[in-house]
């Protein structure tokens, strides 16, 4: 081989490894393509209650909830939770037996009402002074407070801070387009040394529209990773009879434990 021809090779595999290079970043916009317009009304959402449509409910504590708290409570007692988009998770009810207090913020009435009466928790039913239009719900055994309102009317200005969050079908439920306000809010609400447990959801997203919708890793790091350290801490499959029925051939379900910079 001739000096030239040696340096066409070496420039030719310059020029390989970089366009390789340009190529790995994952696009996130084009991977969030196919739900990017996809949106639904809260009033969907009350109906779904309203006609029991609501196949997302689990009659037992989540199992990521429960393979993880240890890493959630870090040790710590008496631990605020925040729930957004609470439904009626018997996640609730188990944490304030363990001595911890939950907020949550659901729209739905009926979701809140069944949540006290099918864990035989008597309640009270106020107007919430800071959010028009708005009621709480109380628990009187624990510390349970439910809020009846788009999460969106919610602020630390509330409840304050909080020293954990569970955030099961939220993220992945609210549309897609408000995925930065709600990563604003959800940042608002941690405190310090919060510990925020992030559950997410990987399938292919040009075979179902959603909610439940497809939320990359990729984007966890974008929305997050700016103000937060973000630890994958489980990857599972997860699909079963339901996901195949609404045309899925793969399903990961991902747990992300993201805390606070500097915390
Ligand atoms: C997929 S479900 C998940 C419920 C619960 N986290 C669970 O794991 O069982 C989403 C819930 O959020 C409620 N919801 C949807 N959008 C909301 C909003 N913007 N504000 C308050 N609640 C909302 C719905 O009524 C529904 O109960
Ligand atoms: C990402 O994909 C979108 C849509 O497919 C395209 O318009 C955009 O130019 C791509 N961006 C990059 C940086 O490749
Ligand atoms: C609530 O009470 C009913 C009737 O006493 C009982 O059957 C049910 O198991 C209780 N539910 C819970 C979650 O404790
Ligand atoms: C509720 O929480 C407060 C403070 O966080 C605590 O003092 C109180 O004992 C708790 N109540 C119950 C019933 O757990
Ligand atoms: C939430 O805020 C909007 C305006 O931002 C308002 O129209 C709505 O009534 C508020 N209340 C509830 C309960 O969502």
């Amino acid at each position: 081989m001739q000096a030239s021809d040696f340096h066409l090779v070496v420039m030719w595999l310059v020029l390989l490894q970089a366009a390789a290079s340009c190529q790995s970043p994952a696009n996130i916009s084009s991977m969030l393509a196919p739900q990017a317009d996809r949106v639904m009304a809260l009033g969907e959402w009350e109906e779904r209650w309203q006609e029991e449509r609501t196949g997302f409910h689990q009659p037992h504590v989540h199992k990521m909830l429960e393979n993880n708290i240890d890493k959630v409570l870090a040790g710590r007692t008496g631990v605020r939770f925040f729930f957004p988009l609470c439904g009626k998770a018997v996640d609730m009810k188990w944490l304030a037996d363990m001595g911890h207090s939950v907020v949550g913020v659901e729209i739905s009435e009926k979701a809140i009402k069944q949540f006290f009466e099918e864990n035989n928790l008597t309640y009270s039913e106020e107007p919430a002074p800071a959010i028009p239009g708005a009621k709480v719900y109380k628990s009187s055994e624990k510390n349970i407070s439910l809020y009846q309102c788009d999460l969106y009317n919610f602020s630390s200005s509330i409840e304050g801070q909080f020293g954990a969050i569970w955030d099961r079908g939220s993220l992945v439920a609210i549309n897609p387009r408000d995925r930065e306000k709600y990563t604003a809010l959800i940042i608002s609400l941690m405190a310090k040394d919060c510990r925020y447990l992030l559950d997410t959801l990987l399938y292919n997203p040009e075979l179902y529209k959603g909610p439940p919708f497809f939320v990359p890793d990729e984007q966890v790091h974008s929305l997050f990773g700016n103000s937060c350290d973000i630890e994958l801490v489980h990857s599972v499959d997860a699909l079963t009879d339901r996901q195949r029925g609404w045309g899925l051939d793969y399903l990961t379900e991902n747990v992300h434990l993201i805390t606070l910079k500097s915390s």
